[in-house]
């Protein structure tokens, strides 16, 4: 059981910043990946529609032998980890709780910023998250309809990216926010810019980190943790267009050669190797 793979899932993208932190942190683990990006962006989307998106793929990866599944999408963790965490018998993680516990240790002046989806602003699971441990909070959240699309196209590093970031972000930090959440797990390609814009007058938060802090001592406490020295074989699946998932896969988490597959709901419940 132990050396069976975490399922790990997302709209697109996005998630890969999750398993760069499980890759880091307990690299021993083995990650199958799924970005759902016949249906990204998530953001616009209903949420009893992203509720049903969730479910499937779950099922997808526990049906190739997924130990533990890691909601990297913080919309659909907004909406489903709590029925996941209840109907599933293996262990389930998120990203709302660990982040919202996280921006409340991080902020002084009790002002907190979290830039996010449409979807997950909708929701109001970050301001009930961080208003469930520290009621005197103040919650600014900030949908950002442009991030997601300037992430999946490969624009981070285009000079018009910095001014996008910055008309979302500035609000917030005019607000006097001392902590911003990167409330969207594609957001932290687009840190640099972020830390950038907010130099000393707020704190970033990235979810990831607590999530996989939490997963680890969880599994630990489960004695699931994998032990296998050897490099992890790591596999993707994308639901629709896998071009940025192939390029993030080797530019970001360094594995040119793991294997990328086209996963079609539809018509199979078995991935088709290209
Ligand atoms: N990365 C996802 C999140 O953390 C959603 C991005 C999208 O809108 O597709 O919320």
């Amino acid at each position: 059981m132990r050396e069976r793979p975490i399922g790990v899932f997302d709209s697109g993208v996005g998630g890969l910043t999750v398993v760069r932190e499980i890759m880091s942190r307990i690299p021993c683990e083995t990650v199958l990946y799924y970005a759902d990006t016949a249906h990204m962006p998530y953001g616009p989307r209903p949420l009893a529609e992203i509720e049903g998106f969730a479910l499937e793929i779950t099922d997808f990866l526990i049906r190739k032998g997924a130990k533990a599944i890691c909601i990297a999408c913080n919309m659909s963790s907004a909406v489903v980890l709590d029925r996941l965490s209840r109907e599933l018998d293996i262990p389930v993680f998120g990203m709302v709780p660990p982040g919202a516990a996280a921006a409340a240790g991080a902020t002084r002046n009790g002002r907190i910023g979290v830039l996010a989806t449409e979807g997950t602003v909708k929701s109001g699971a970050y301001r009930r998250a961080i208003t469930g441990l520290k009621p005197d909070a103040v919650v600014l959240e900030t949908a950002c309809p442009p991030f997601v699309p300037l992430v999946e196209n490969g624009l981070t590093g285009d000079p018009c990216c910095r001014d996008t970031v910055a008309t979302f972000l500035q609000p917030l930090l005019e607000e006097d926010v001392d902590t911003v959440v990167l409330g969207c797990t594609h957001y932290p390609f687009l840190e640099e810019h972020i830390r950038d814009l907010a130099g000393d007058r707020a704190v970033i938060v990235d979810p990831a980190r607590r999530t996989v802090a939490v997963m680890q001592s969880r599994l630990e406490r489960l004695d699931l943790l994998a032990e296998n020295a050897d490099m992890p074989q790591h596999t993707f699946y994308a639901s629709g267009d896998d071009t940025s998932l192939r390029r993030l896969v080797a530019a970001e988490l360094g594995l040119p050669d793991a294997p990328v597959y086209s996963v079609d709901m539809e018509k199979t419940d078995a991935a088709v190797a290209r």
